[in-house]
C-alpha cells in the first residue's frame, strides 16, 4: 500500500488504499478500514444516523468500576460533594454517582501522628513557605476521622454510588485508612496520584513505582474497586495505564488538575490558585480516552472542561464510560446535571441510539493500527488546516 508523505500532509483525511498489503506491512500506520476512517475523520456533511424523535428515551445506564450507574454523568470531587444538600440535589437531578472531596495522605498521616515533624522541616527556610510545608487543609475538609462521617452521611443521603477520594502519592501507613473508608460504606475509592515532581534526583521510574505501590495497596487493603485519577503528563501513558490496571486499578480518571502557581508582582509573593476549568481542557481527556479505549481493561472516566450534553456526547463517542463534571456544577449549581443529561439524551435520540452504550467508543481509536502514527498525522493535518487559512 502507499504511505502518505508526511512532509506534504493534507488537511483532508487520507483515504485507505485499495492496494493489497505486502507481508509485514499488515499494520501500516494508516491502515484503517473504510468504516473506521469515516468514523474517525469524516469531514463536514458526513451522513449521521437520524433517530425517530417519537422513539423511547435512550437508556443512559452505564457501568463504571463494576458498579451499575443509572447515568454516565458523575459529580467529580469538589467541595460541592461535601455538602449534603448539594448531594441531595445532585441525586434528584439524576447524577450517576458522586465522588467526595479528597482526603490527603498528609491528613491521614498527621492524624496517625506519624509525620508531625514534617511541619517543622521547611520552617523559615524558603520565603514561599514561611510556616512550613505541611499543608493547612482544615478549611478544605475536616480531617480523616470526620471524613468517615462524611462517607456515612453521603451514603445515607444519596441513592447512587458514593466514591471516596484519597489523594496520595507515596506508599505508607496512610493507605490503611482505605479500609476504614470501605467499612464506612464507600462503594469505591478514587486515588488521586497527581504529583508535581520538583527534584532532579527523582526519576520517572520512581514516581511510577510509588504510584503503582499506592494503587496496589489501596485496592488490596480496601477491597473496593479503585479508580486512579491521573495527570495527562506522563511520557508513555498507555504503558503506565496498563501497569496501573495490573496493580489493581479498575478504572482511570482522565484527568485531574493541580492548582496553578500565581505570582503577585505587587507583593513579590507566590501562591497557588485553584480556579474553575476552561472548556478547552476537554481536549486532553478527548485525546486520551480515544487512545486508551480498547488498550486498557478498565473503566474510563473523562474529566475536564465538560459543560454541556454535547461535550458529554463527544467524550462518550471516543470511549468514556462516564463523564465527570465539577466546574460546570460549581458555576450553575447541582441541578445542572439534569440539564446536561437531558441534552445528552436528546442527542442520542436524534442520532437513533437506543442507549449510551450504542454510541460509546464509535470514535475511539481502537481500530487504528498504529495510534502514535495516527496522532502524528493528526498533528500535521491540524497544522496544515490552520496554515491554509493564511494563504492568499
Ligand atoms: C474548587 C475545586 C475543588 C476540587 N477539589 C478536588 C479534590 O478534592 N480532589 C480531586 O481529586 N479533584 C478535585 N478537583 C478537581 C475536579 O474533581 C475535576 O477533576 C477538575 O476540576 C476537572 O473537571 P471540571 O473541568 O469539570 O472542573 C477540584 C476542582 C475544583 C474546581
Amino acid at each position: 500500500m502507499t504511505t502518505p508523505d508526511p512532509t506534504t500532509p493534507s488537511s483532508e483525511p487520507t483515504t485507505p488504499s485499495s492496494e493489497p498489503t505486502t507481508p509485514g506491512q499488515e499494520h501500516a500506520p494508516w491502515d484503517l478500514d473504510a468504516e473506521a476512517w469515516s468514523e474517525l475523520l469524516s469531514g463536514p456533511g458526513r451522513a449521521v444516523p437520524v433517530g425517530d424523535p417519537a422513539a423511547e428515551a435512550p437508556s443512559l445506564a452505564t457501568s463504571y468500576l463494576g458498579l451499575e450507574l443509572r447515568s454516565p454523568l458523575v459529580a467529580s470531587s469538589s467541595p460541592m460533594t461535601a455538602d449534603l444538600s448539594a448531594l441531595r440535589a445532585l441525586d434528584a437531578a439524576g447524577v450517576g454517582a458522586v465522588v467526595l472531596p479528597s482526603l490527603f495522605e498528609e491528613q491521614v498521616e498527621h492524624e496517625l501522628g506519624q509525620l508531625e515533624h514534617l511541619g517543622q522541616e521547611g520552617h523559615g527556610v524558603h520565603a514561599e513557605a514561611p510556616t512550613g510545608y505541611r499543608p493547612k487543609l482544615d478549611g478544605y475538609n475536616t480531617g480523616a476521622v470526620r471524613y468517615l462521617e462524611l462517607v456515612r452521611a453521603a451514603k445515607r443521603t444519596v441513592s447512587v454510588p458514593v466514591i471516596a477520594s484519597l489523594n496520595g502519592t507515596s506508599p505508607g501507613g496512610w493507605v490503611r485508612f482505605s479500609r476504614a473508608v470501605a467499612v464506612a460504606g464507600a462503594d469505591a475509592i478514587e486515588v488521586n496520584i497527581l504529583r508535581v515532581v520538583a527534584e532532579a534526583a527523582t526519576s520517572g521510574r520512581e514516581v511510577e513505582g510509588d504510584a503503582l505501590e499506592v494503587v496496589e495497596s489501596v485496592a488490596r487493603v480496601s477491597g473496593l474497586p479503585v479508580a486512579v485519577k491521573l495527570a495527562p503528563a506522563w511520557s508513555a501513558l498507555p504503558s503506565f495505564a496498563c501497569r496501573l490496571v495490573d496493580a489493581g486499578a479498575a478504572g482511570l480518571v482522565l484527568f485531574g488538575r493541580a492548582p496553578h502557581l500565581a505570582v503577585d508582582t505587587a507583593t513579590l509573593g507566590v501562591h497557588s490558585v485553584f480556579g474553575l476549568s476552561h472548556p478547552m481542557e476537554r481536549a486532553e481527556p478527548l485525546r486520551w480516552t480515544a487512545i486508551l479505549r480498547g488498550q486498557v481493561e478498565a473503566s474510563l472516566a473523562a474529566s475536564g472542561g465538560v459543560r454541556s450534553g454535547q461535550d458529554a456526547a463527544e467524550l462518550v463517542l471516543v470511549g468514556a464510560d462516564v463523564v465527570m463534571l465539577t466546574s460546570g456544577l460549581l458555576e450553575r449549581g447541582p441541578g445542572r446535571i439534569g440539564e446536561v443529561a437531558d441534552d445528552l439524551s436528546t442527542w442520542l435520540q436524534d442520532r437513533g441510539y437506543a442507549s449510551v452504550g450504542d454510541a460509546r467508543g464509535r470514535l475511539s481509536q481502537e481500530r487504528v493500527a498504529d495510534r502514535s502514527a495516527f496522532q502524528r498525522s493528526q498533528y500535521l493535518s491540524g497544522l496544515t488546516a490552520y496554515a491554509s487559512t493564511f494563504r492568499s
